[in-house]
C-alpha cells in the first residue's frame, strides 16, 4: 500500500475523474461503497454540499462526528467529507490502524489558520508575564491538532460550539482566567450567556501581538483572552439584515451559528451549532418564518426538507463555505477506487507525539460535554 503524506497540497485530481458527469459518478461511487461494505465509513459535515453528502453513512456537526470517530471502531477506512482539522481529530480518536482519508487536502479551514503554534506561544508568554495565577487555555476544535495539543499539555481542552458554555464553565473550575482561541465570536458569545461582562474581556490581536484593552480596563478586571479570530463565512450576517428581515417579516425567527458576530448573536432568537439549528427547525410548527445564519448548503437543504415552513437566509447573498465546498463527487469517487486499487491517498496523520498531548485535550471534552 502506498501512503501520500499529509499536507495540506494536493497533488491534484487525476485527470480520468476531472470531467466525470453525474452518470458516470453516482453509479460508481455506490458501487465502491458497496464493495468495501464495512470496512468503509464516509462521514460528512452539515455544510458539504449535496452531491457529495448524499453518499454519507453519517452527517453531524463537528462535536457529532468527533464522537462518531471515537466509537467507529469497525471501520477500517473512515472517508472525512468536510475539513482538514475535522478528519485531523478523527485521526486522533481512532486507533493507529483505521485510516482517515480527506477527499481533498485543500478543504482547509480559514479560521482554523489565524493561529499557529508560534503565534500561541508567544501570547502565551505574553499572558504568562503580565497576568497572575492560572490561565487555562481552550482551543475550538477549529484548529491544528498542535495546538489542540498545546491545551492538553497546558491544563486545557477542546470544546466545539455545541458545549463551548460547558467547557468554559469547567474551565473556570480549573483556574481563574481562559484564553480562548482561535474564534473570538464563540469565545465572546459563550462567556456572555455565562454572564461574564465586556470589560472582563480582552481581545489579543495576534497579529500585532498586543491586547486590546478597553477604556479603564485592567489586567486584574480581565476572565477572558480572545483571540481575534474569525470565520469568513459568518462574518458576512450583518444587524442590517437581522432589521430589514424583522421589518419584512415581523414573526420572523432569527437563528444563528455562535461564529457570527456578537450584536448578531446578541439579537437573534437562538443561537447554537449546525446540529442545534437543524433541531430548531425539525422541531418547530408549520408555516414558521426563519432568517437562519449560517453557511447555505445548509440553510438550502433545511429549506429543501421543510417546505411547511418559510427558511430563508439572514443574508441573501449566497455564502458557502469556500473550502468545505472543494470536496466534490469525483474526489470522492478518486479516494474510494484509490482504496479497492488496495492504496490509500489523502490519508490524514497525526503524529503521536502530537495526537499523545491532543487527545487529552480532547477526551476532557468528550468527558465533560
Ligand atoms: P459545528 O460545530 O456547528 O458543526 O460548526 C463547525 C464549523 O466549522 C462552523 O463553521
Ligand atoms: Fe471554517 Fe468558517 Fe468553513 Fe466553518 S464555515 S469550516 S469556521 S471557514
Amino acid at each position: 500500500m502506498g501512503y501520500m503524506m499529509s499536507d495540506h497540497i494536493q497533488t491534484g485530481l487525476p485527470a480520468e475523474y476531472m470531467n466525470l458527469k453525474e452518470n458516470e459518478w453516482y453509479g460508481r461511487i455506490l458501487q465502491a461503497k458497496k464493495q468495501l461494505g464495512q470496512d468503509l465509513l464516509i462521514v460528512g459535515h452539515h455544510y458539504q454540499r449535496d452531491d457529495v453528502i448524499q453518499f454519507a453513512d453519517f452527517t453531524g456537526d463537528s462535536f457529532k462526528l468527533a464522537r462518531l470517530a471515537e466509537k467507529a471502531e469497525q471501520a477500517k477506512f473512515i472517508v472525512f467529507c468536510g475539513v482538514h482539522f475535522m478528519a485531523e481529530t478523527a485521526d486522533i480518536l481512532t486507533s493507529s490502524a483505521q485510516k482517515v482519508i480527506l477527499p481533498d487536502l485543500n478543504a482547509g479551514c480559514s479560521m482554523a489558520d489565524m493561529a499557529d503554534m508560534e503565534q500561541v506561544e508567544d501570547c502565551w508568554t505574553e499572558v504568562t508575564d503580565l497576568f497572575g495565577g492560572t490561565t487555562i487555555p481552550i482551543t475550538y476544535v477549529n484548529s491544528a491538532a498542535n495546538l489542540k495539543a498545546f491545551c492538553g499539555a497546558n491544563g486545557g481542552a477542546v470544546c466545539t460550539s455545541s458545549n463551548a458554555k460547558k467547557m468554559l464553565t469547567w474551565a473556570f473550575e480549573q483556574g481563574e482566567r481562559i484564553l480562548f482561541f482561535p474564534d473570538e465570536f464563540l469565545g465572546r458569545n459563550t462567556a456572555t450567556a455565562l454572564e461574564i461582562p465586556d470589560q472582563q474581556m480582552v481581545v489579543y490581536n495576534q497579529a500585532s501581538q498586543t491586547f486590546e484593552w478597553l477604556p479603564g480596563q485592567k489586567p486584574e478586571d480581565v476572565k477572558v483572552i480572545l483571540w481575534k479570530g474569525f470565520c469568513s463565512v459568518h462574518q458576512r450576517f450583518h444587524m442590517s439584515h437581522v432589521d430589514s428581515l424583522r421589518k419584512q417579516y415581523p414573526t420572523i425567527k432569527v437563528l444563528v451559528h455562535p461564529e457570527c458576530s456578537h450584536e448578531v448573536v446578541n439579537a437573534a432568537d437562538l443561537s447554537g451549532s449546525t446540529e442545534f439549528i437543524i433541531s430548531q427547525v425539525e422541531a418547530a410548527p408549520p408555516d414558521t418564518i426563519w432568517a437562519i445564519g449560517t453557511e447555505i448548503n445548509l440553510v438550502s437543504r433545511l429549506a429543501k426538507a421543510h417546505p411547511e415552513q418559510r427558511i430563508l437566509s439572514l443574508n441573501p447573498i449566497v455564502c458557502p463555505c469556500s473550502t468545505m465546498y472543494r470536496i466534490s463527487p469525483q474526489h470522492l469517487l478518486w479516494v474510494l477506487e484509490t482504496i479497492l486499487k488496495g492504496e490509500v491517498v489523502n490519508q490524514i496523520t497525526v503524529s503521536e507525539k502530537i495526537a499523545h498531548h491532543a487527545r487529552i485535550a480532547l477526551n476532557r471534552m468528550l468527558q465533560i460535554a
